[in-house]
């Protein structure tokens, strides 16, 4: 594909690569769209000063919203991984902590605030940042179902110190996900070395440039991403 930049005369040629499948950008989406009125519904709920919304009429109405968004919430990952299993192969493989994990963690202040790129090593398909967001996400999934149904159909058979605890932990839960969607947001809508992020989870493409330049690993393999970026470290140490 050719695009032509605002108000520069030359054309640049952009080569597409896939990235997620139609199920994957459906179910990131649909989690988006439930976890937002969650959150919402979830916050009317924790905050005293919103409290008046929390009863009456309005109370029974915004409990059944967190009621009907938790079950897609809750169903959609496990839909997910029924129909397309040998994505969950895949990422249980790309999820698991590598060596340069640490590197990407030493290296990140300065790739993502000055702008240096030599000191980031290559990434694989998801880089240590994207891993983490992913692991909180599924840790806190987690947490608010197996503390949501026992609330959830448990009150007044639970013990009320236990059901407390559940609270909390659901709690605990929402100060963490809605920390780490503002992150998460920033970096996808906001932040100018990101842009092809959104693009892939809107049409399961990725730029072959953007992908050789942040997720070298996947694009060229480990060998050759390890030969490339140790010539360009040492093409940057005689300049
Ligand atoms: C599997 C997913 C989930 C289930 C089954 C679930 C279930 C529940 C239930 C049953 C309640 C009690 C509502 C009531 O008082 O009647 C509740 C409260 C709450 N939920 Fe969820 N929820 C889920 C996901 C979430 C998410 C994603 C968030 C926020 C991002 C959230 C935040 C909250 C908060 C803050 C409360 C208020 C707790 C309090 O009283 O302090 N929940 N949830």
């Amino acid at each position: 594909m050719t695009v032509q930049l605002k108000g520069k005369p030359e054309v640049v040629t952009i080569q597409w690569i896939p990235k997620y499948t139609f199920m994957e950008r459906l179910g990131h989406w649909l989690h988006t769209a439930t976890f937002i009125p969650l959150a919402i519904t979830g916050m009317i709920l924790y905050f005293p000063f919103l409290e008046p919304l929390a009863q009456g009429e309005a109370g029974l109405f915004v409990r059944l919203v967190h009621r009907v968004a938790a079950v897609i919430f809750g169903l959609l990952p496990i839909i997910y991984y029924i129909v397309e299993p040998r994505r969950l192969l895949l990422h249980i493989r790309e999820f698991l902590p590598r060596k340069e994990d640490i590197g990407w963690l030493k290296a990140a202040p300065a790739y993502y605030l000055l702008g240096k790129h030599e000191a980031m090593p290559p990434q694989g398909r998801f880089n240590a940042g994207e891993k983490l967001n992913g692991l909180m996400m599924i840790i806190t999934w987690f947490i608010f179902g197996i503390t949501g149904v026992p609330m959830w159909f448990g009150k007044g058979v639970i013990p009320p110190e236990i059901f407390r605890w559940l609270v909390v932990f659901h709690d605990l839960a929402m100060i963490v996900s809605v920390c780490m969607l503002m992150v998460h947001l920033y970096l996808a809508v906001a932040h100018p070395l990101m842009w092809a992020g959104l693009v892939s989870m809107r049409f399961g493409v990725t730029s072959a440039e953007y992908a050789a330049e942040h997720h070298a690993k996947w694009y060229y393999g480990p060998k050759r991403a390890m030969e490339i970026w140790e010539a360009k470290k040492r093409e940057g140490a005689h300049h």
